[in-house]
């Protein structure tokens, strides 16, 4: 016999074994390299071969990737002003860049999301446990020349998916990787603009279709209802990805979340799943193009929402979203009283990319949220809030706003109650300048900081962001300081000064 077998052998004696002196219910595994993986038994009690073999290893790592607006008419050294479409007339300097036109009126040439995907692949692929995708795969409409048809909107989101199916494994390879995408603003047509069900069976359909690997069966009804699933990446942790768009108060086809209503009907199954998951121990994380707040949601979508996952604080272990392009986070309670939250006044039409629009405005705004959380401290006890606060993480996007950027979140993947916390994350972002300088080589992304060591975050959970918040407000010299790195990280540092907070 040659040693594999004997090792085999030994493998499965070694399960019969631990198996048979751990409670009927359950089947925990340890591993020298892993966590422990839990499993319900019955359907494995006749298969310990296949147990075995099939544990996955958890690094504790995933990625969050957002925005990329891919547009299959960009055009390099195109005009600007022709939203980088028409190749220049004369010897203009300023002109569309090879892989995107950082801080300028232009969507993402295919090739930058290309290139982010083979830096994903050749830096991280091997250590992710999974992929979190939070939509605007399409361009914008800004080019009357170009109108977006449906049929752009679909084979810009086609092309995205087969370059995700190439990077992370498509349903065939048995190393692919767990990926949840959902819906951006500009992924459905019109812009903004979906209803629910029967009425937009076309697009539902088309995304049902392009997504099924990703979509569990037992979920394509609610995805046929309005885009909305939730899938399990590991066996105590699931994934909702919401449908922000029955929220947006820039969809025309909803009003806002009264009963009834699509965004009512949502988050009535939201709070299905979550109270199913804390029935079972499992532990969750929220996804959605458009985050919660109330520039974007109309007002009784933002409440309930708040209301709903408020109720489920231990469950719940992150919410992450993109659509802003900009790199912050926000807080929510129900004590925060969200109809005296401050409105940011709407500055432009153009509400999609932030790079012309009043950017201290935004910031004052959310300034004031943090000034705020004063209502849910506790007059002696001020390191924990004194009722459940939402955490409402935001990256910033692959359309170079900015600069191109990409996020990996580690989370705590032990046997403890602790499973799923968030402990940090990683924000990379690719300098465009450095590309542009360099005459070779693949477009490199470096890390701009972690959570832990720039601002001293030993996790990610709604009490040390209680405690970085109102630390970056009270007026201290170390909260000024947070603070000003925090705007500069928000604004990711771009060639153009205006950016710099
Ligand atoms: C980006 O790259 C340029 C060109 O190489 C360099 O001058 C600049 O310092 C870099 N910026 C950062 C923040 O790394
Ligand atoms: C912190 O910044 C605020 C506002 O810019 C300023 O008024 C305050 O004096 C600063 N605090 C310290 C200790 O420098």
């Amino acid at each position: 016999m040659s040693i594999s077998s004997h090792l085999f052998i030994l493998g499965s004696l070694l399960v019969l074994l631990i198996y048979t002196t751990q409670p009927p219910s359950l089947l925990l595994l340890r591993g020298a390299s892993m966590g422990p993986i839990a499993y319900h038994s019955p359907d494995l009690a006749w298969n310990t071969h296949l147990l075995v073999k099939t544990v996955p290893k958890k690094h504790g790592y995933f990625l969050h990737i957002t925005d990329m607006h891919v547009d299959d008419d960009y055009t390099p050294g195109a005009t600007i002003k022709s939203a980088c479409h028409k190749i220049k007339s004369s010897g203009s300097s300023h002109v569309a860049g090879p892989l995107g036109t950082p801080g300028e009126k232009c969507d993402s040439p295919p090739q930058l999301a290309q290139a982010t995907l083979d830096w994903i692949a050749r830096e991280w692929r091997d250590k992710l446990d999974f992929v979190v995708w939070t939509g605007d795969n399409a361009r914008h409409g800004w080019d009357n020349s170009i109108k977006r048809k449906r049929k752009d909107v679909y084979s810009t989101n086609q092309k995205v998916t087969d370059m995700i199916q190439r990077t992370f494994g498509s349903s065939h390879s048995a190393t692919s990787l767990p990926v949840i995408p959902c819906l951006g603003n500009n992924d459905v047509f019109p812009h903004n603009s979906i209803h629910e069900g029967a009425k937009e069976k076309d697009l539902l359909s088309f995304y049902e279709h392009l997504w099924s690997q990703w979509i569990p069966v037992d979920q394509r009804s609610s995805f046929r209802q309005g885009a909305y699933f939730v899938t399990t990446v590991s066996p105590h942790l699931q994934v909702v990805s919401l449908n922000t768009l029955y929220f947006f108060n820039r969809n025309p086809a909803v009003m806002n979340c009264n009963k009834g209503s699509p965004g009512d009907k949502q988050l009535f199954w939201l709070e299905k799943q979550l109270t199913q998951a804390q029935l079972q121990g499992t532990k969750v994380y929220i996804m959605g193009h458009v985050p919660p707040s109330s520039r974007d949601f109309y007002g009784s979508c933002l409440k309930k929402y708040i209301s709903t996952v408020s109720k489920y604080t231990d469950n719940v272990m992150g919410q992450f979203f993109g659509h802003l392009n900009m790199d912050h986070f926000m807080l929510y309670s129900e004590q925060m009283k969200v109809q005296d939250m401050p409105f940011l006044p709407d500055l432009q039409e153009d509400h999609d990319v932030h790079t012309t629009r009043d950017i201290g405005a935004y910031v004052t705004w959310l300034r004031d949220m943090y000034v705020s959380l004063e209502s849910v401290s506790d007059p002696g006890q001020t390191s924990s809030p004194s009722s459940p606060l939402l955490v409402v993480q935001v990256s910033p996007s692959v359309l170079p706003v900015y600069w191109p950027a990409v996020r990996i979140y580690r989370y705590d993947t032990g046997e403890g109650a602790d499973y799923g916390t968030l402990l940090g994350y990683s924000q990379y972002h690719a300098n465009e300048s450095a590309y542009h300088a360099a005459s070779s080589g693949p477009l490199e992304y470096s890390l701009e900081y972690t959570t832990e060591e720039l601002y001293g975050l030993k996790d990610l959970s709604a009490k040390s962001y209680f405690q970085m918040a109102k630390q970056m407000v009270q007026g201290t010299e170390e909260g000024n300081r947070t603070w000003k790195a925090y705007l500069q990280n928000m604004f990711v540092q771009a060639h153009n000064s205006k950016f710099n907070g």
